[in-house]
């Protein structure tokens, strides 16, 4: 690391790295003098070469497919972008050079896989985060404080849901996302996997999972246009009930394929002295319902910060240089871990969190293998 500036290895340039990419281009102009910043070095991606105007401005950075030469590039920290199956080695590759880990959601495609790279994570004894976005939202950050003060009360009961519609297409053809081996899961994995970590940021630890889950398009085509048919083994909706360990019980829906509801999250928290509500929506506003007063205040809340939470007007882009609340929050998910980095801190998103979100999916699905059976928490 130079002075203030972390040296970024990126891994994969397709949805989502891109996101990344924009993100560590955009600290300068969110924050500028004295504020920790990147510097994109290296890229590890497959098609190198391609996006020739992007990597320009950029600043050019080091491009290649060969694992070893990226990770032989002077790096502080590695970003793995690939798709899920891949996290594990490319995760290995970051720890065995002893580089500080940021991995996209879910930390790999299964427990097992999961649970070797926390250990090695722990052994390697560098600093980890995972692309928990949801948690960055100001919205989140007011209702964990407002549950940290106590003022809900006991807490009863909680929903939370996550809607797409971006599989409704049959004929949209299959990808790494509809391959149970690759992706881990479907729409549970790769979304519902957000309002999961959610529920456990906010409310604690889970005893116990229920899950029921359906495909709705069994098969789609090979590629674009192909009339090539192949098997989809992944969940298009999946319903999860848990219990945690405060004694909430609650649901987790997702699903890929809601006809008219674009990309639509909602969290509610119901207790004993009041309620409060996160419309992913209105991503600056929590609702708060508060029993003694009979009264609802939508809007900024000025509830102290609940414990290790970093206060967002350090790492989220100021109003009037918002890019969009979808990188925004990547954005200050981003800065929180180079603030860890700069600090030598471990991250409140660390993988010791990621794996306890992996080990609820886990359970769902075994769950949902077996007709929704309880399974308890956490697995032996
Ligand atoms: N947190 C979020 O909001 C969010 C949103 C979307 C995706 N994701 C996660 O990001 C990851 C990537 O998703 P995506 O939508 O960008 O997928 P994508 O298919 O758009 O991109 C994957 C990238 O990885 C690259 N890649 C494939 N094999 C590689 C290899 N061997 N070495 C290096 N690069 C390789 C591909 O070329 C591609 O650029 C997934 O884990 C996904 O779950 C997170």
């Amino acid at each position: 690391m130079t002075k203030d500036s972390v040296q970024v290895g990126l891994v994969g340039l397709g949805f989502i790295g891109k996101i990344h990419a924009h993100a560590y281009q955009a600290i300068p102009y969110c924050f500028g003098n004295g504020q920790v910043q990147a510097n994109l070095r290296a890229l590890l991606r497959t098609h190198v070469g391609s996006d020739a105007e992007l990597l320009r401005s950029l600043g050019s950075p080091f491009e290649t497919a060969q694992p070893q030469e990226f990770i032989d590039q002077d790096l502080d920290m590695v970003d793995v972008c690939s798709p899920n199956y891949l996290h594990p080695q490319h995760v290995m590759l970051a720890l065995e050079k002893g580089k500080h880990v940021y991995c996209e959601k879910p930390l790999a495609a299964n427990l097992t896989q999961a649970r070797a790279l926390a250990q090695a994570a722990e052994k390697a004894g560098v600093l980890t985060h995972s692309a928990f976005t949801m948690r960055y939202y100001p919205a989140a950050q007011q209702a964990k404080s407002i549950l940290a003060s106590g003022i809900l009360g006991e807490i009863y009961n909680f929903r939370a849901y996550l809607f797409h519609n971006s599989y409704m297409d049959p004929q949209r053809p299959t990808s790494w996302r509809l391959q149970k081996d690759i992706s881990g899961g479907g729409a549970l994995t790769d979304l519902g996997v957000h309002n999961i970590d959610m529920v456990r940021y906010l409310l604690g630890d889970a005893k116990w999972v229920q899950c029921r889950t359906r495909t709705f398009i069994t098969q789609r085509p090979k590629s674009a246009g192909s009339t090539e048919m192949v098997p989809v083994d992944v969940d298009d909706w999946a319903l999860c009930m848990l219990e945690m360990e405060n004694g909430a019980r609650g649901s987790v829906e997702t699903t890929r394929m809601s006809g008219g509801i674009t990309d639509t999250s909602r969290i509610q928290i119901f207790g004993s002295e009041g309620s409060l509500e996160i419309n992913f929506l209105n991503p600056l506003q929590v609702s708060l319902y508060d029993r003694k007063h009979a009264q609802t205040t939508v809007g900024p809340t000025d509830f102290p910060l609940a414990d290790g939470q970093r206060p967002l007007k350090n790492i989220y882009p100021p109003a009037k240089l918002s890019m969009g609340t979808f990188i925004d929050t990547h954005f200050a998910s981003i800065m929180d871990f180079l603030h860890c980095i700069q600090e030598n801190k471990p991250s409140p998103a660390g993988f010791s969190e990621s794996l306890k979100v992996q080990e609820i999916l886990e359970a769902a699905y075994l769950s949902a293998d077996r007709n929704g059976e309880t399974i308890a928490l956490p697995l032996v």
